[in-house]
């Protein structure tokens, strides 16, 4: 009997209309175009904007659309998997709050917090359900609302990161398409350089925490950048040899979305072709879990059947990862 991959049956995406650009920028903080553009590719993000509207909301209009287009109904859902790290609350789970707004009544879900490698992370948690018979149906769902962590006087972030959530099915596959391999890695030992100081258990909010900015998001961007130049590279580069995969034979190289000189490092160490580097980090910046499944979304009319994609990833923590999928449609 022929082994059941979990295989990536439908996509779908949702950026908010709202396009924040570098010259809008220029008005806010010390900044300019021509420094961001050099210095991370990103040319505008999008905002979610309007009272009462969080990450939960963006994941609505993806999911809705995915399920049309697959053609089921959120009934036939056993499970979400909910990667961000901007939730709607700190509790209840985001994928509870979408379980009852998509009306997926027969699922239980659960979030997943692995900064910008949590789709990563998601993705191979969610293909053991389907590899395993437990489940049919697996949503794996990432998406953020960085603007409501970035402090817009701060012009070391608040240029780099966006909102924007995309979501993919998960279904059994027998034809040896879907999720082949993964490698995943985590080092707590970063978490000074990236992080939100309070609101969690360590330094629950406080009028102190208010007042010293410690609720928006805090990274030392040159140590980071070190760590992820060399990781993402070296992980993709992994995850390919033990495959014995050469650059000739990747379809695509779909690299997380965080500044375009960490992909072209990424890039160059697989050997992989510009031409066939997802990118769309000019549009929409870091959406941090948001990044990788709407590139698949924006490439899935290039994607054939059999082609092998690498996803990989860094983020705060560290979490880092590779994935190799063979794409099923
Ligand atoms: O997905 C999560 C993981 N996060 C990342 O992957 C982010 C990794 N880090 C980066 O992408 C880069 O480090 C940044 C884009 C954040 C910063 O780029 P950099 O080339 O590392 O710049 P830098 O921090 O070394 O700063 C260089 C200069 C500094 O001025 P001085 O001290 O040389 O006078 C900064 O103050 O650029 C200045 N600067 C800016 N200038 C204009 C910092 N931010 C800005 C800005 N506009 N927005």
């Amino acid at each position: 009997m022929s082994k059941i991959h979990a295989a990536i049956t439908a996509v779908n995406g949702y950026v908010p209309d709202y396009v924040l650009t570098n010259h809008e920028l220029e008005t806010m903080v010390d900044t300019n175009d021509e420094w961001i553009t050099t210095r991370t590719g990103i040319k505008e993000r999008r905002i979610l904007k309007g009272e009462g509207l969080a990450t939960s909301d963006m994941a609505l209009p993806a999911v809705n659309g995915l399920l049309e287009k697959r053609g089921i109904t959120a009934k036939e859902i056993d499970l979400i998997i909910f990667c961000t790290t901007t939730p709607d609350r700190v509790f209840p789970a985001t994928a509870n709050i979408l379980a009852q707004k998509i009306g997926a009544v027969n699922a239980w879900g659960y979030d997943l917090q692995a900064t910008c490698s949590g789709f990563l992370f998601g993705l191979t948690t969610g293909a053991q359900f389907i590899e395993s018979g437990k489940h049919k149906k697996v949503l794996v769902v990432g998406g953020d609302k960085m603007s409501s962590m970035i402090n817009y006087a701060d012009r070391t972030t608040c240029i780099i990161f966006g909102d924007g959530c995309g979501a993919v099915l998960l279904e059994p596959n027998d034809e040896g398409n879907g999720l082949i391999d993964s490698v995943l890695k985590s080092d707590g030992s970063g978490v000074q350089f990236l992080n939100q100081k309070a609101g969690g258990s360590l330094h629950p909010a406080s009028h102190e925490t208010v007042e010293a900015n410690e609720h928006y998001l805090y990274q030392e961007g040159q140590a980071v950048f070190k760590f992820a130049v060399t990781n993402m590279a070296e992980v993709a580069a992994e995850v390919m040899d033990r495959n014995n995969l050469k650059s000739d034979d990747i379809a695509w190289l779909v690299p997380h979305q965080a500044n375009k000189r960490i992909i072209d490092a990424t890039a160059a160490r697989t050997g992989v072709s510009a031409d066939k580097v997802i990118i769309n980090i000019e549009k929409y910046g870091n959406t941090t879990n948001g990044t990788l499944p709407l590139c698949l979304w924006e490439w899935e009319n290039k994607f054939k059947k059999g082609d092998n994609l690498i996803l990989a990833a860094f983020g705060g923590g560290f979490t880092w990862g590779a994935v190799y999928l063979k794409w099923a449609y």
